[in-house]
């Protein structure tokens, strides 16, 4: 029976939309049984230990530490950072879901550019990972989340925020926006609830659309210093973020490459889709974030 049986939850004790750690808070709190899959000890284990969620020592890059995390599942949450391996990290899970003889519906964390034809190389590569997952014959969900996280305000501008300016190239027309809670909240409804969803692709919409002039003076506001927004051309940003990720523990040259080609399509064509909270709220529940209240959270 799927509903006794373990969830194992990978990518928990990550910095970035932090999805599989409240993916933990939220299934250990209703009663079930997780694992998670983290590749070394640390405080962030030790708090999902707390939660009472058993921790496997394993990496998506060896198959071989996976199978015993795989033991007896019913169900896992499959995220990969947006980094490089994504592809190899779901051949490794694919085979060893195989070699566990075990057969759980797995939900994906994936993102609008998951597409074979997407400019960005990690949209392409997600993509390709996901068609493994599915040639492998696995059970999947894929949540092909076409928003950007609020996260990545902080992630991605924190340091210039500083200096009260975000600079990238997305231009100033509106952007989809979700909460990682609320993308993380998705894999709650698509692992306990998946009869709300009526595809095994799909394409949950954001919370609010907002350009970044637009978040630019809603952080005006709520930090009570000027921010102001300046575009700058792909080129510029990539290098900005590149030299970001020298000293920085979540960004990386990858994701440099990924989200300037994101934010380039976004500036030459728009969102690909419009936000709708009322859909998001029928799959998860409950009314979404919005990147003010996330804000406020975040200030305390
Ligand atoms: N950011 C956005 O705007 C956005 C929008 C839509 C969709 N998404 C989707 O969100 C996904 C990322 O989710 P997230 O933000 O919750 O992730 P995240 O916070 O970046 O966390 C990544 C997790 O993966 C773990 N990990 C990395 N390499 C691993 C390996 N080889 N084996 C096992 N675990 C490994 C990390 O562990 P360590 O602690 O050991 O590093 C960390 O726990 C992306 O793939 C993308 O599809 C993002």
């Amino acid at each position: 029976m799927p509903g006794t049986k373990p969830i194992l939850v990978t990518g928990a004790t990550g910095r970035h939309g932090g999805t599989g750690a409240h993916l933990v808070a939220r299934l250990t709190e209703q009663g079930r049984d997780v694992r998670v899959l983290a590749r070394s000890r640390s405080d962030r284990t030790a708090a999902l230990e707390a939660l009472g969620a058993e921790i496997v020592i394993g990496d998506l890059q060896d198959r071989r530490s996976t199978v015993p995390a795989l033991d007896g599942v019913g169900l896992a949450y499959f995220t990969y950072p947006i980094d490089a391996g994504v592809v190899s990290a779901a051949a490794n899970f694919a085979a060893a879901v195989r070699e566990a003889g075990v057969s759980p519906r797995t939900v994906v964390m994936s993102m609008g550019p998951a597409h074979p034809k997407h400019p960005s190389e990690r949209g392409r590569d997600q993509w390709l990972a996901e068609e493994i997952l599915q040639w492998a014959g696995l059970d999947v969900l894929l949540l092909r989340v076409a928003a950007a996280f609020h996260e990545n305000i902080e992630t991605l501008h924190g340091k210039s925020i500083e200096d009260g300016v975000i600079r990238n190239c997305f231009g100033r027309g509106p952007v989809s926006w979700i909460n990682g809670r609320d993308a993380a909240e998705l894999a709650v409804a698509a692992l306990l609830h998946p009869e709300r969803f009526d595809s095994s692709i799909c394409y949950p919409s954001g919370a609010e659309a907002l350009s970044h002039d637009e978040i630019a003076a809603i952080l005006t506001e709520e930090l009570g210093k000027p921010v102001r927004y300046e575009p700058v051309t792909p080129e510029e940003w990539r290098r900005e973020l590149v030299e970001l990720s020298t000293t920085d523990q979540v960004v990386n040259p990858v994701m440099a490459g990924h989200i300037t080609a994101v934010a380039q399509r976004v500036a030459e064509h728009g969102s690909t889709m419009a936000s709708d909270t009322e859909a998001l709220q029928r799959l998860i529940g409950r009314p979404p974030l919005t990147f003010r209240e996330h804000l406020r959270q975040r200030i305390g």
